[in-house]
């Protein structure tokens, strides 16, 4: 029997990236020479949108992911039905339920493919802020020794190829907290004077002395130790650090993938409980397909080095207060929430991602997801299963 992450996904069939048209071009391709890419944490939201974008385009993915967000946080949040789904639908797809701690392993992975090899997307993480306290360890050897890992064995076997790794707003800290935020009805906002007010917040935020949560901290690591790979190696490394990122792809549970989770709880009645900042916390939400063609634009002509913010930006974003107002409308019925003083520790009051720096770069790229319709799309894909 499929479980309700599962039966989220097999809803999906008609969705752009894993419609009819593009699969059966994909199974066409089957068996012959291609272009390559490996994808680390295939089954998880991002991976699995990058490993049908690439693999609907005729290239062939070797998908690395060993379920540990299973492990992480229990069967709900398990992507094992994301394998099966890409494993059914194309041929070119290869999984490898490998480690990526395991260097061999890894390693074994890019001999396979050689020079084929022309696109690393290192998305396998641990991805929860509040995750990573109950094991430091864990947290910091998936995602900084994890990183590490993926950049050596990239550099070491398929030089030239590009390589994208998913880094987090989390880099900055509790940074955004000092900013000037004023409170209006249903959510906090930024100053209008302050110079991040009209785009968000853009790279020009310190990563230093901040609290950062362990996460934040392994990902600074990771982010850090890619950058290098760029601009000392000279590798076409490209960092993008997102804000919340989200889709119906999403295994969604408590502890990570915010609107998946949400949209979980407005459907069945399970209670949700939002900690601290009176409920307007404000994120912004970017569809995994919109961030898989930021990966793309990036990899047609990539920039050693480079760390783009990548998020809904003010194209798309809520507070809590008014995700779960939008829930209520879409389902039609009032979620069962509950509010705790208790903020979670350097948990962002304001995040909203500049992308100006990105489309700067890459000016053909937009966003096409805003917050309502991404909320439409969950609670279609798991209106009949929840
Ligand atoms: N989802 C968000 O809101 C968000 C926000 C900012 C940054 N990010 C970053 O984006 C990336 C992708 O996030 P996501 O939401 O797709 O995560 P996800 O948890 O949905 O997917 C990650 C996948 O990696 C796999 N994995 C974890 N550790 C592994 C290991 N050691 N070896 C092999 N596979 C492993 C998991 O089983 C999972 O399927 C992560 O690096 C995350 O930190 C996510």
């Amino acid at each position: 029997m499929r479980s309700a992450c599962e039966e989220f996904w097999f809803r999906m069939v008609g969705r752009k990236s894993s419609g009819g048209g593009e699969l059966n071009k994909a199974k066409r391709w089957g068996g012959q020479a291609m272009q390559v890419a490996i994808v680390t944490g295939s089954a998880g939201l991002v991976g699995a949108e990058t490993a049908r974008f690439y693999l609907a385009q005729g290239w062939r993915v070797a998908g690395i992911d060993n379920d540990l967000r299973a492990w992480f946080f229990g069967a709900e949040a398990s992507t094992r039905w994301q394998r099966e789904r890409l494993e059914a639908d194309f041929e070119a797809y290869d999984h490898f339920d490998v480690d990526i701690r395991e260097r061999k392993a890894v390693e074994d992975v890019f001999l396979r493919y050689g020079s084929d090899v022309k696109l690393v997307v290192h998305t396998a993480a641990q991805p929860s802020h509040d995750w990573a306290a109950s094991d430091p360890e864990a947290d910091f050897t998936v995602n900084a020794n994890g990183t590490l890992m993926m950049l050596e064995a990239t550099r070491r076997h398929a030089p030239e190829a590009t390589f994208i790794f998913t880094s987090t707003n989390k880099v900055y800290g509790d940074t955004p907290n000092r900013l000037p935020l004023v409170e209006q009805e249903t959510r906090w906002e930024l100053d209008p004077s302050h110079p991040y007010a009209r785009h968000g917040i853009d790279e020009t935020m310190s990563i230093d002395q901040s609290k950062h949560s362990l996460f934040g901290a392994s990902k600074v690591a990771a982010d850090v130790l890619a950058q290098e790979y760029g601009r000392y190696f000279g590798m076409k490394v490209g960092i993008f650090r997102g804000g919340c990122l989200t889709g119906p792809g999403h295994s969604g549970t408590r502890l990570h993938g915010f609107l998946s989770y949400l949209m979980k709880c407005a459907i069945s009645g399970r209670e949700y409980v939002i900690y601290g900042y009176k409920g307007k916390q404000v994120r912004d939400n970017i569809h995994s397909h919109d961030l898989v063609r930021a990966f793309d634009a990036f990899h047609q002509a990539p920039r050693p080095g480079e760390v783009y913010n990548i998020g809904g930006s003010r194209f798309s974003n809520c507070s809590m207060k008014e995700a779960i107002g939008l829930c209520e409308q879409i389902v039609g019925k009032k979620m069962n929430v509950r509010y705790v003083e208790d903020n979670r520790i350097g948990d962002h009051i304001w995040w909203i991602s500049s992308v100006e720096k990105f489309k700067s770069h890459y000016p053909e790229w937009r966003l096409t997801y805003d917050v309502p319709r991404i909320l439409g799309e969950i609670y279609e894909a798991g209106r009949h299963t929840t």
